[in-house]
């Protein structure tokens, strides 16, 4: 049985790109494996955030992970600051982790240019704490969303390198994609849908905020886009990628469409997408009636989750004993790593 851990920051509430991207697959997965999810309230403030808002946000998040299926009884739910063995193994993995490997991270470059009046040292190390993550619980396997990958690599390179230096202690984490979809920001396509900006599609947003958000999104008129878009939403991230190849003044609008339509498909019933299908196929689609649609489509998938995380939210004894019992469960594995790191390294 493979061992698997993941995590998602507390930067706000959960969106349909961290549904779809990430915590659909985790659900599937908690049935099979042994299973460790944390809040990473640790990588979150290495950007800008509001000292007041941390508590709450991981509140949110934890109360997101359960309404969304996340089971305690099948797996390990824990707020990873609750667990000190991850920024100590941090440490004495980052005396094995070159520093060029860090300062070539995909990510690292993008925060330190997002944020230059906010360079420190934790951007820079971030992928060696989530290291530590992986490795305490000797995870095999890592479901993360497709940005992740490269820092789930680092982690196998310390993996290995620490094998070689100590003696076999860790497997090589592989990251798992399986079938996650990245969903883009409906105002601009050309990113990753995010927390920040509003536009987010949250995933406790009724139906006439969700209405709202939709109509912004951008879209197009052009049959040719129209077609296209919806053969490559079909196809999917997995198999080999479909790109536009028309006017490149349309390109915004394929992928702005294309998300649409991927949204369509991952969450309308099939008598829903028969339809569209259709339509686009032959290219034509009015965006004026085929949002609003979306938008009910996805609040009426997200309505059981809505229903059960108000529910939670008054439920305070229980999501603290989640949250409680998690975080035993985790120290026990974590401690144990950490001691068995210490020894081979001989500090004990
Ligand atoms: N960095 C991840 C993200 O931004 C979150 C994360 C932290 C994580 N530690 C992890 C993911 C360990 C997988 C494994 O989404």
């Amino acid at each position: 049985m493979s061992r698997i851990l993941s995590g998602i920051r507390p930067s706000g509430q959960l969106h349909l790109g961290n549904y779809l991207g990430a915590i659909k697959q985790w659900i599937a997965l908690q049935d099979q494996h042994q299973a460790f999810f944390m809040v990473a309230d640790l990588h979150a403030i290495t950007t800008p955030y509001e000292v007041e808002s941390l508590q709450p946000q991981i509140r949110e998040t934890i109360l997101d992970y359960l309404a969304a299926g996340l089971d305690p009884a099948k797996t390990t739910l824990f707020i990873q600051s609750q667990v000190p063995a991850h920024a100590e193994l941090m440490w004495l993995l980052s005396t094995i982790t070159p520093i060029g490997e860090l300062q070539r991270m995909v990510q690292y470059k993008e925060k330190s240019a997002a944020n230059p009046d906010f360079q420190n040292a934790g951007i820079l190390n971030y992928p060696i704490l989530m290291a530590a993550d992986i490795l305490a619980y000797k995870a095999d396997r890592v479901p993360v969303g497709d940005d992740q990958g490269q820092h789930v690599e680092l982690a196998r390179d310390v993996a290995k390198k620490f094998n070689r230096l100590f003696g076999q202690t860790f497997p090589e984490p592989l990251a798992v994609f399986g079938g996650g979809k990245r969903i883009m920001s409906l105002a601009n396509p050309m990113e990753k849908m995010s927390k920040t900006g509003g536009e987010g599609i949250a995933l406790t947003d009724e139906e006439s905020t969700i209405k709202k958000k939709i109509q912004k999104a951008v879209s197009t008129s052009e049959p040719r886009v129209i077609r296209e878009a919806f053969r490559a939403a079909e196809q999917g991230e997995r198999g080999p990628e479909i790109q536009w190849q028309g006017d490149p003044t349309l390109l915004k609008q394929f992928h702005g469409v294309r998300n649409l339509f991927t949204i369509l498909l991952v969450l309308g019933l099939p008598k829903d997408t028969a339809q569209w299908k259709a339509a686009a196929e032959a290219g034509k689609i009015q965006f004026s009636q085929f949002k609003p649609t979306l938008a009910t489509i996805i609040a009426e998938h997200f309505a059981p989750f809505r229903a059960r995380r108000e529910q939670l939210a008054k439920d305070e004894t229980f999501v603290r004993g989640v949250i409680d019992e998690g975080g035993l469960k985790a120290n026990q594995v974590a401690e144990q790593t950490l001691a068995e790191v210490q020894a081979k390294m001989g500090l004990r």
